[in-house]
């Protein structure tokens, strides 16, 4: 067998008939009569499957039983033009060896139609479907295409902690990380947990975002991002959050909220053209299966520029239409966070484009974000986006140290863990901005995929930690 040098699958299918090659992978389906069978193989390397014909004078019957869907083959043949329809070549199978055998009375996956969560709990052929095939292609295609934007323009990928002190989000929904036994915590003389006694002397959780640590690094040399893990406590079962998720945030000084926007368009339009320029067969694949409108929707954001609007418009709007008959579940005036229908409405129905909300009231805001002169808003900004709701949260920092610590005073904040932060706006502050995008949501968006859980490998969601 090994005579042959191995070659992908996707590189077969673009290769020139007449050559004598070798493939490896798993098969998708047998069919074919007496004479000569048909196999469908796949090894993840393109969504199309390469045909193999084999005849059956040419094998053991023995062995063609054992050519069952997932089973693993190593196949070597001529590749020669196809005369069915479909494919260009296919491979004339010389020798067939089978890897690894697939029992089909026990494999979970036979032809019948198997719901997306029904896979969730077989993790070994869920990553094996058509579906996830294209959907981790893709999500690697994005996460290349993420590094090559920002290494484009001069970015430094930060490294920030998983393990944190701080809060950035000042919203407590964090994971504690311990050591402690929990059957036996010591206590202070107060009677407080003594986290003294802790592994790293105090307590920590895993970190909501890296923005804080990365305000150190754009203060320092220029502009960052980060790209990592990121962990929410919060008890939101819906498609759009996981506990686990991936985020980037670019953070850079010398950018007002402006700039930030402008980065922040230039960047998803960037990302869904990387995709709908490399990720095509899979797009088509996803489109004709779970949402028609993908590619339409995905064109449609590259080629308008994003609607922009402040918080404070926004409400007239969704006012004036619950005014006129639109319903929605949770209300809305002025100092509500806007839900995700809200969001929609906006961008769906309203101006049917992206929209980036500015300038919110600042009590449903973190504490960093930089104060309107008004005394009621702050300089965020979200980009929301249509199907998903908000894509991107972002805003200009709050560059003055009395400013700030006056807002961390007024949310009673531990300025303990905080003044490493805090130094930044002491020595040589800046103006400076940034934003988070979820990993994960824009996977929603360049995926068509309506489960936040099914765009990412072992989702982790309340109740569920399985594998
Ligand atoms: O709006 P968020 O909470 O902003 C921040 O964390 C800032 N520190 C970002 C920054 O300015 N550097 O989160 C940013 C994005 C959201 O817009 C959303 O796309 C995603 O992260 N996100 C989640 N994705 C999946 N599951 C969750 N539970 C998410 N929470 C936020
Ligand atoms: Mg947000």
């Amino acid at each position: 067998m090994e005579t042959v040098k191995r070659t992908k699958i996707k590189a077969l299918l673009a290769s020139e008939p007449g050559v004598e090659v070798l493939a490896k992978g798993w098969v998708r389906t047998k069919r074919g009569n007496k004479q000569v069978k048909f196999i469908a193989l796949n090894d993840g390397s393109t969504i199309n499957n390469i045909q193999i014909v084999a005849n059956t004078e040419n094998f053991d019957e023995e062995l063609l039983k054992r050519v069952t869907t997932g089973a693993s083959l190593a196949v070597k043949g001529q590749l020669v033009a196809s005369v069915g329809s479909g494919q260009a070549v296919e491979i004339q199978a010389t020798e067939i060896e089978v890897l690894g055998d697939c029992d089909p009375m026990r494999f979970p996956l036979q032809k019948k139609d198997t719901t997306l969560e029904y896979l969730r709990s077989v993790a070994h052929m869920r990553l094996r479907t058509n579906t996830f095939g294209a959907v981790l292609r893709i999500r690697n295609a994005m996460a290349y295409a993420i590094h090559t934007f920002f290494n484009q323009k001069g970015f430094v990928y930060l490294h920030t902690p998983l393990i944190t002190e701080s809060d950035a989000e000042g919203a407590g929904d964090m994971f504690q990380v311990t050591t402690l036994d929990l059957k036996n915590i010591p206590l202070d003389k107060k009677g407080n947990v003594d986290f003294s006694k802790d592994f790293f002397g105090k307590k920590t959780s895993l970190t909501v975002s890296g923005q804080l640590e990365g305000e150190l690094g754009a203060t320092a040399v220029g502009e960052i991002y980060t790209f990592g893990p990121t962990f929410r406590a919060e008890n939101s079962n819906t498609p759009r959050h996981l506990a686990e998720f991936w985020m980037i945030e670019p953070e850079m000084a010398f950018y007002d909220l402006k700039d930030n926007m402008e980065l922040a368009e230039e960047f998803v339009k960037y990302l869904v053209k990387y995709a709908l320029d490399n990720c095509m067969d899979d797009l088509k694949f996803l489109n004709d299966k779970y949402d028609d409108g993908l590619i339409e929707r995905m064109q449609g954001v590259i080629g308008i520029p994003f609607q922009h609007v402040t918080y404070t418009q926004a409400v007239e709007i969704l006012e004036n239409a619950v005014a006129n008959g639109v319903k929605f579940e949770y209300p809305v005036h002025w100092g509500t966070d806007f839900q995700s229908e809200h969001e929609r409405y906006l961008v769906e129905k309203h101006f049917q484009k992206p929209v980036i909300l500015t300038d919110f009231p600042k009590d449903i805001k973190a504490f960093y974000m930089k104060q309107n002169e008004d005394g009621r808003t702050v300089r965020g900004m979200d980009v929301l986006f249509p199907k998903i709701g908000e894509i991107i949260g972002g805003s200009e920092r709050e560059a003055s140290l009395e400013k700030l610590e006056a807002r961390i005073e007024e949310l009673g904040m531990s300025r303990k863990n905080l003044e490493w932060y805090i130094d930044t706006r002491r020595y040589g502050t800046v103006p400076h901005s940034g934003f988070g995008l979820g990993f994960e949501r824009l996977l929603l968006f360049v995926t068509g995929m309506a489960n936040i859980r099914d765009v990412i490998p072992f989702p982790r969601t309340p109740k569920n930690a399985e594998f």
